[in-house]
């Protein structure tokens, strides 16, 4: 088959993202415009500013992706975009560049859900890589354990009950002083902590369950941390934020290594923006390898928000023949 170029575009939250990719995994150019730094100021993603800069960048960020992968719009097969989960505002300016750019120059459309771009990631990173196998996706917005059955087909087999992994991190990261966004400076400071000061709590649902709670073990982070107040105490940083990250991180392996075990799985891949997290990588890596299951992740770079994994995702629904229209809306709380 003749080379497939997909233009990816992504817009869900606070990254303005456009990527060329070849035959779904062949990386061209992956253009990503942050904004964290407007964000940092207030201390989270305010999802009106979020919108308007997304606006004002999608067109440079398109223009340069195009420009990095030297190639024109004429080149480009299909025109991948995330239309949901994420913030409704940013995610039409992706929605609505994309539409324009299709219908204006005649290329196909296809509409791509952001959490499943997170777990295609994988397969830019890993050439090899099929399904199936299960993945732990895990950001911001999301943390779900997912069967992949093959291109098209994901099964969820765990998911939270409550905040977010990705969530958990950045609000834990707040309430010890650390900034936005928390995830990575959490994992940066955990480095120099000791991960047994404090046992916070593991939380399991119902037996046999894989789902995750987050909301107790920050809970228990905030609850720690004012008795100590109360009592004029003060504490160490570092440990809380490793004590934190260790309680989080062995309920996120246990529940994926259990579920690779019952689906037989000799592969976990890891999607997502806390898929960056240091301990999270070595931790799966080191408890599956007792079970002769392999443990796969993208660079960081792959796991944060980018349109390179939309571009992929969407080049395995364009194969299957799935397109969208002129009818493409965004869909905020678009399930996986
Ligand atoms: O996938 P992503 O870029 O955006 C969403 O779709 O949400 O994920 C962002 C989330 C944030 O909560 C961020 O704090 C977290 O991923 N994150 C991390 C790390 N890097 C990013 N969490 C823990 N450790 C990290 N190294
Ligand atoms: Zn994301």
């Amino acid at each position: 088959m003749d080379n497939i170029l997909v233009l990816g575009i992504e817009s869900s939250c606070d990254e303005t993202a456009a990527a060329v990719v070849k035959n779904g995994r062949e990386v061209l150019s992956n253009v990503i415009n942050t904004q964290i730094a407007i964000h940092k100021q207030f201390g989270g993603v305010v999802p009106e500013v979020a919108s308007r800069h997304h606006i004002e960048n999608i067109d440079a960020v398109i223009d340069k992706a195009l420009s990095d992968a030297g190639v024109g719009f004429s080149d480009i097969d299909a025109i991948a975009v995330t239309y949901g989960p994420g913030l409704v505002g940013a995610l039409l300016v992706g929605v609505s560049s994309a539409k324009a750019l299709s219908y204006a120059l005649d290329i196909p459309l296809v509409g791509v859900n952001h959490i499943k771009g997170h777990i295609m990631a994988n397969f830019i990173a890993h050439p090899d890589l099929e399904p199936p196998f299960v993945c732990l996706v895990a950001s911001g917005g999301h943390s779900h354990i997912v069967w992949v059955k093959n291109y098209q087909e994901l099964e969820i087999l765990g998911r939270t009950r409550d905040d977010a992994a990705g969530e958990a991190f950045d609000k834990v990261a707040r309430v010890i002083g650390l900034g936005y966004p928390g995830g990575p400076l959490l994992d940066k400071l955990s480095k120099e902590g000791n991960k047994n000061a404090v046992k916070f709590p593991r939380v399991t649902m119902a037996q046999g369950s894989l789902d995750f709670s987050f909301s107790g073990v920050k809970t228990a982070v905030i609850n720690y941390l004012h008795k100590l107040d109360q009592n004029g105490e003060s504490y160490n940083k570092a440990d809380i934020a490793a004590s934190f990250q260790d309680a989080v991180t062995d309920v996120l392996c246990d529940h994926t290594i259990e579920a690779a075990r019952q689906k037989k799985s000799k592969i976990i891949t890891i999607a997502g923006g806390v898929a960056s997290n240091s301990q999270l990588r070595e931790k799966m890596t080191e408890r599956a390898k007792k079970f002769g299951i392999d443990v796969l992740f993208p660079p960081p770079i792959l796991c944060t928000d980018n349109a390179a994994m939309i571009a992929c995702a969407g080049y395995y629904e364009y194969l299957n023949g799935n397109r969208a229209d002129m009818t493409l809306n965004a869909v905020p709380s678009l399930s996986i």
